[in-house]
């Protein structure tokens, strides 16, 4: 796929430094700065002249090209609305309308510059993380399984003019952080767009030890059945029974500090594909339900990325991987099964297998004795009802953890909304016939999944974000990389302390 380079510079004068597109940012209050009067003279006074005319008014969105000269060949000018309102929604706004606007150039370079958007400190590097974490994720193209895959931006290379508003390393810094992140996120994306006959449980196995392979602070191992059954793990293994795909429980151990330092640890919820086993799916929209690795897919993303940023954290993703699917051998309704805590579950819906392939894993992650667990799955329909596609469900029995990631999904503006997870939900999951049921009784689908998880991680830090709504999108359909963008913030905040 094609990588956009970026780069931070303090170009003065701006006549004197080539490119193929000079991008200037334009308030509605129409005034020219030191730069836009620069490039004035080298659009032969076009900027003052659309301005005039009224064909540009720095409205937010608006963009106009104008053929530049010399050693800048064009110039585009992009709107950015109110001055004094410019803040973080106006800086998105901008990311996206630059990178339509260069999607329709041949150019494969462009130079922002960025001195006239005057922005807060606290925004400076902000802006410049967003924006090439934008434009990487705006530049992803699924291709896999396409014979004409729609095209990319021509754009190779961003340059960013960052005048005096802050030193070069710093933005550049901004800059890779945003871009890597993108890439997690793109790697998440590519993950859960693939279909379930090509990302099965094994794949993602296989996935998995090409990253370890890549990387020195990375080991990976993989549990076959066999081992899970020696474990007990009969939960998780009860979801893979009707399916000729094996399950796999895959760890991923990134060792970024000392030894000593507990690590964070992700658990992804990987059903490669959910028919809702003999309890099954309805017809319309199942093939979304390939999309049900998308924990896993960003247990895969946020990890790469935090290894790529050399976080000096210990970080252990575990993903539990499974094929959801109704046969001969598939787990009924009312079959009773015994967890790895020694728990025993009536399946009273064999949909509501996600529970049941992470309680074995968040088990098994009290090996790990972590700093904080966190559990990312496409969980329950009941979260899309709640909180539609806009926020991922939280739910924790930490407030402090609960309230980080919350700020973490405010800053990288991949937010969570925390739902309650009081103990009077608890009795809805009573059963007659084993320790609990994997379903709730009527109400609160979201609340009461949480509080089956939480029956398994009683003594740890822990946080589930249920991302049925966030993690892809219908039309056009495609995987969103959430909530990769807010595990990054919250480990990137743990990591400065
Ligand atoms: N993977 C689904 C949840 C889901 C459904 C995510 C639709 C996104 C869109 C999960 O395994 C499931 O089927 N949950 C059931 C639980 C119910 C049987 C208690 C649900 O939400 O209907
Ligand atoms: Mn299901
Ligand atoms: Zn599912």
């Amino acid at each position: 796929m094609a990588a956009i380079k970026f780069s931070a510079k303090q170009i003065s004068e701006i006549d004197k430094s080539s490119t193929q597109c000079a991008v200037l940012p334009l308030f509605s209050d129409r005034k020219l700065s030191k730069q836009a009067r620069a490039l004035d003279k080298i659009t032969a006074k076009g900027i003052q002249r659309a301005l005039d005319l009224g064909d540009f008014s720095g409205k937010s969105g608006q963009t106009l090209l104008l053929t530049g000269s010399g050693k800048i060949k064009r110039v585009l000018l992009l709107g950015c609305g109110d001055p004094d309102k410019f803040e973080r929604k106006g800086m998105r706004a901008f990311a996206s309308t630059l990178y339509e606007a260069c999607k329709k150039l041949s150019a494969t370079e462009a130079t922002l510059h960025m001195q006239g958007l005057k922005l807060k400190a606290a925004d400076q590097t902000w802006f410049l993380s967003y924006l090439a974490r934008h434009l990487v994720c705006a530049n992803y193209r699924y291709t896999e399984t396409l014979s004409k895959p729609r095209p990319a931006s021509k754009l190779a290379r961003l340059v960013v003019n960052v005048g005096d508003t802050q030193p070069v390393a710093a933005a550049n810094r901004a800059l890779k952080e945003g871009s890597l992140t993108g890439q997690g996120m793109n790697e998440a994306r590519e993950l859960a767009n693939l279909p379930g006959n090509i990302c099965t449980p094994t794949y993602l196995a296989s996935q998995a030890r090409s990253l370890g392979r890549k990387h020195k602070k990375l080991s990976v191992s993989v549990l076959d059945e066999k081992k899970m059954s020696e474990l007990g793990m009969h939960s998780l293994l009860s979801v893979a029974a009707g399916s000729k795909q094996p399950a796999r429980l895959i760890i991923m151990n990134y060792r970024g500090t000392k030894a000593s330092a507990r690590p964070y640890v992700l658990v992804g919820k990987g059903i490669t594909f959910d028919s809702g086993g003999i309890s099954l799916k309805p017809g319309a929209k199942m093939d979304e339900m390939k999309f049900d690795m998308g924990g896993a897919a960003s247990v895969f993303g946020a990890l790469s990325a935090a290894v790529e940023m050399n976080l000096p954290l210990n970080i252990i993703g575990v993903v539990a991987a499974a094929e959801n699917m109704p046969s001969g051998t598939a787990t009924k309704p009312g079959d009773v099964i015994q967890s790895m805590s020694g728990k025993t579950i009536e399946v009273l819906n064999t949909d509501a297998e996600g529970r049941l392939v992470l309680c074995d894993a968040l088990t098994y992650s009290r090996r790990f004795k972590p700093a904080a667990i966190i559990d990312i799955a496409t969980l329950t329909g009941a979260c899309i009802v709640a909180l539609g596609s806009h926020a991922s469900g939280l739910l924790a029995n930490d407030d402090d953890l609960a309230r980080e990631l919350l700020d973490a999904g405010q800053e990288s503006h991949d937010r969570a909304w925390q739902l309650p997870l009081w103990d009077d939900y608890q009795k809805q999951l009573n059963s007659n016939f084993a320790d609990m049921a994997n379903i709730g009784s009527a109400g609160a689908g979201t609340i009461t999944a949480a509080c089956f998880l939480a029956r398994f991680t009683e003594d740890m830090r822990w946080a589930h974000l249920d991302i049925a709504g966030s993690a892809w999108n219908s039309a056009p359909k495609g995987a969103t990389g959430r909530p990769v963008a807010l595990l990054l913030r919250y480990l990137q905040d743990r990591a400065e302390g």
